[in-house]
């Protein structure tokens, strides 16, 4: 007789199943009408579910149903019932509840819905509706269509998708291929200037025939937006939706204000980082918003800003799995907190095995052999130089950018600007009991400011201690750890360290705590700088 299990249904109820048996089998034996339309195969997702506790106590994914994953681009946690075997307990929540729900998941065929930090390209002809009423319905056709040729090519040739035409407007974006976030922010711009200067061809046309010329405005914001395909079942469309695209949208709307052709947002251009030049700055308070927001006048790429480091990004990005994003980034905070102990022993067997066998260092030697791999790819593919502890700094910025994290522009080589003798004695890693005065003293060792210690510990958002992870994705870097930190959530299944509950003893570190609880970009944005004078600093 097989051992009995629970199974928890978020909602519904706890239910006996039997060891071994799918979730599926267990759901239909409780008499639960779980969905699964092809019939247990593998092939629908109808029968998916979120695994909310004991993703250990199930069996690893079939390739049957990692192929499906694949396909619909799963998130973390998501596993197919009539696959997913289950050994022990586990909370599990059902997705697909009725009719409508698998009807919508069966004529969805490429990945659900998810979150994106994309460039965001809106353009639109001015006054074009005038023009268009004193001409003949198929001239206006005819105009509009060599007009979107010309502005098209622009946007595909630079590596954007053209998402809608909206009348005369046009909706672009830009890094759906997983490009690093200024490579997004590059393309569009370079997209949005190739649209100005094709302008003048369309001109020439629209002059010789109608006697006019047309003016268009573009507006760029970089942002988090949700995209998948939405519409009736029978007519979808793959689109982009949340408060990035409108910022774009009024952005655009606020050009012909400005007598500018191409604006761009704040976040724009701090994410495009040194890939674009701009000109005039404007303080403009957008539709909808209460504050004012400040714009930049684009006007041109720094073309040569893509080689180098980025050849070596991008290579790091392709070889980086997401499972191990948590390590790397912890090696990167030894090494800068042991001042390049472990870049000094990457040719040195012995001396890095002594470092692995420190506790401290515990779990260290994956992230090691990955930046030895690496470090291997990089002579044979002939990449970039780039010494062993840059390697180690810059793949921890790709592991914060690959779990959703902001990106970290590193140039080579790291301007270092340490003012610590390098007699003193290195700050070393932080104990996990450590009271709050050690923990500042040890940080300032490292050069480091209360604001920037509080940011960096934003990294344990990432990963796992003492076999627990600290927030429900260990995968995804966001300011999850910092709620939970507010809420003193002290749930079983969560890590939380001790060290890090000091900080809402202390006033100054408490307020941060809650200002990064609120506010993902902020805390994003002190994450990036502290990373960087933590790499210089080291
Ligand atoms: S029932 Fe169709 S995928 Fe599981």
């Amino acid at each position: 007789m097989a051992d009995e299990i629970t199974l928890t249904y978020e909602h519904e109820g706890a239910f006996s199943a039997e060891s071994g048996s799918t979730i599926l089998e267990a759901s239909l034996k409780n008499g639960i009408s779980h969905m699964h339309v092809c019939g247990g195969n593998a092939r629908c997702s109808t029968c998916r579910v979120m695994v909310l506790d004991g993703m250990d106590n199930l069996e690893p994914q079939t390739d049957e149903e990692k192929k499906l994953a694949r396909k619909k681009n799963f998130e973390e946690g998501i596993r197919l019932a009539c696959q997913a075997r289950i050994r022990g307990d586990a909370r599990i929540r059902r997705l697909v509840m009725d009719d409508t729900d698998a009807e919508i998941a069966v004529s969805t065929s490429g990945p659900g819905g998810h979150e994106e930090r994309l460039a965001i390209l809106f353009s639109d002809i001015r006054d074009f509706t005038p023009f268009a009423e004193r001409q003949l319905p198929y001239d206006i056709i005819h105009i509009l269509n060599r007009y979107f040729k010309q502005m098209g090519s622009a946007i595909i040739d630079n590596g954007g998708h053209i998402d809608k035409y909206i009348g005369d407007g046009i909706m672009a974006l830009f890094g759906l291929n997983g490009e690093p976030d200024a490579e997004k922010c590059r393309n569009a711009a370079r997209a949005a200037l190739e649209m100005v200067r094709g302008l003048h061809d369309v001109n020439e046309y629209v002059e010789k025939h109608f006697g006019e010329k047309f003016r268009i405005g573009i507006g760029l914001h970089f942002g988090r937006v949700v995209v998948g395909e939405v519409g009736h079942p029978k007519h979808r469309e793959f689109t982009a939706l949340g408060d990035g695209v409108n910022t774009a949208s009024r952005i655009e709307s606020t050009t012909k204000k400005a007598n500018a052709s191409i604006l761009a947002s704040e976040e724009f251009v701090t994410n495009a980082c040194d890939t674009i030049k701009v000109g005039r700055v404007f303080l403009a308070r957008l539709k909808g918003k209460a504050e004012r927001k400040k714009l930049y006048e684009l006007s041109a790429c720094n073309e040569n800003q893509l080689d180098g480091v980025m050849i070596i990004r991008r290579y790091l990005k392709g070889k980086m799995p997401l499972t191990i994003t948590p390590k790397i980034l912890r090696l990167a905070f030894h090494e800068a907190m042991t001042r390049g102990e472990f870049s000094k022993a990457l040719s040195d067997e012995e001396a890095m095995e002594q470092l692995l066998a420190d506790e401290d260092n515990e779990g260290l030697a994956p992230a090691i052999s990955f930046i030895n791999e690496v470090a291997d790819g990089v002579a044979r593919h002939e990449l970039p130089t780039i010494s062993p502890s840059e390697l180690i700094y810059l793949s921890g910025a790709v592991a914060v950018e690959l779990t959703g994290g902001p990106y970290i522009p590193i140039e080579l080589p790291i301007e270092k600007k340490s003012v610590v003798e390098p007699s003193i004695q290195s700050p070393g890693i932080p104990r996990e009991m450590e009271g709050f005065p050690a923990l500042l003293i040890r940080f300032r060792r490292a050069g480091l400011d209360r604001k920037e210690m509080v940011a960096l510990t934003g990294a344990h958002t990432l990963g796992k201690a003492h076999g627990r992870q600290f927030t429900e994705n260990p995968y995804r870097f966001d300011n999850e750890y910092f709620r939970r930190l507010l809420r003193d959530d002290m749930s079983l299944s969560l890590a939380m360290l001790a060290s890090d509950r000091e900080f809402l003893k202390d006033e100054k570190t408490r307020q941060l705590v809650e200002l990064y609880a609120g506010d993902e970009e902020f805390f994003f944005n002190d994450f990036r700088n502290a990373y960087l004078k933590m790499i210089r600093m080291a």
